[in-house]
């Protein structure tokens, strides 16, 4: 059962998630062996759907081909308005978990309930500018919180050295409530902002450009572990 295979990280280390926006989708098969390779430990599969962020990418139809191409967990980190009502789709593609946004146009708790019922497990990520009070009512409902530390939308860009923060303050709120999902950050993450965002608590690091276009995607991954 999927659920039961999902990965935790060892003690102060991260698992390390590589962001395919950044791959070459004309080998997507080799892509994802030279991935699995490397180390990956999840992949993070960006959905895009041109109005929730300005940048259109895949759906459905691509998630279920990367499923049969590669046996790593998979993230869909849908970045989309309306999510809850694409959340069947996903699911039947086989992806591990569904990561819906706090900002999207729908009733986020429902929409989480029901990516749970589907059998995946449920991710809720928000924007660098909104406020963690957003969050923390859904927070016993999700089994990840996908922190971005980029505006969503494009790889390559900056990270936001507000991230490490928001990330402690999750980790704290975690412990005082007892909760066990995990701690994702996701946008401009490196070696150096990486370790920053490992130290402050994330338990899952998304990387796109930074390690897939590295000559040695195994060296970098292994970094980005600690
Ligand atoms: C941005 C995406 C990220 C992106 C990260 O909207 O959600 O997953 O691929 O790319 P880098 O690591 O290049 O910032
Ligand atoms: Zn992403």
């Amino acid at each position: 059962m999927k659920l039961s295979s999902w990965p935790r990280p060892a003690e102060g280390r991260a698992l390390v998630a590589p962001s395919l926006l950044s791959a070459d989708f004309a080998d997507l098969g080799g892509e994802l062996q030279s991935l699995a390779a490397a180390g990956a430990d999840l992949m993070h599969l960006d959905v895009m759907d041109g109005h929730f962020v300005p940048n259109l990418t895949f759906g459905p139809f691509i998630c279920e081909a990367i499923r049969r191409l590669t046996p790593v967990p998979l993230d869909a980190h849908l970045m989309m308005t309306h999510p809850h009502r694409y959340l069947e789709q996903f699911a039947a593609t086989g992806v591990d978990a569904i990561t819906i946004h706090v900002e999207a146009a729908c009733d986020c708790g429902a929409a989480l309930d029901r990516i749970g019922e589907l059998g995946c497990r449920r991710g809720l990520s928000l924007k660098p500018a909104t406020d963690l009070g957003d969050v923390r009512p859904l927070l016993d409902r999700v089994d990840l919180v996908l922190v971005m530390s980029v505006p969503p939308g494009f790889g390559g860009q900056s990270f936001d050295e507000a991230a490490p923060g928001r990330i402690a303050a999750l980790r704290e709120f975690r412990a005082e409530t007892g909760g066990t999902w995990l701690i994702s950050v996701d946008g401009g993450i490196n070696d150096v902002t990486g370790a920053r965002c490992r130290e402050a608590g994330a338990d899952i690091l998304v990387s796109g450009s930074w390690l897939l276009k590295a000559a040695d995607r195994k060296q970098r991954t292994s970094l980005l572990r600690g």
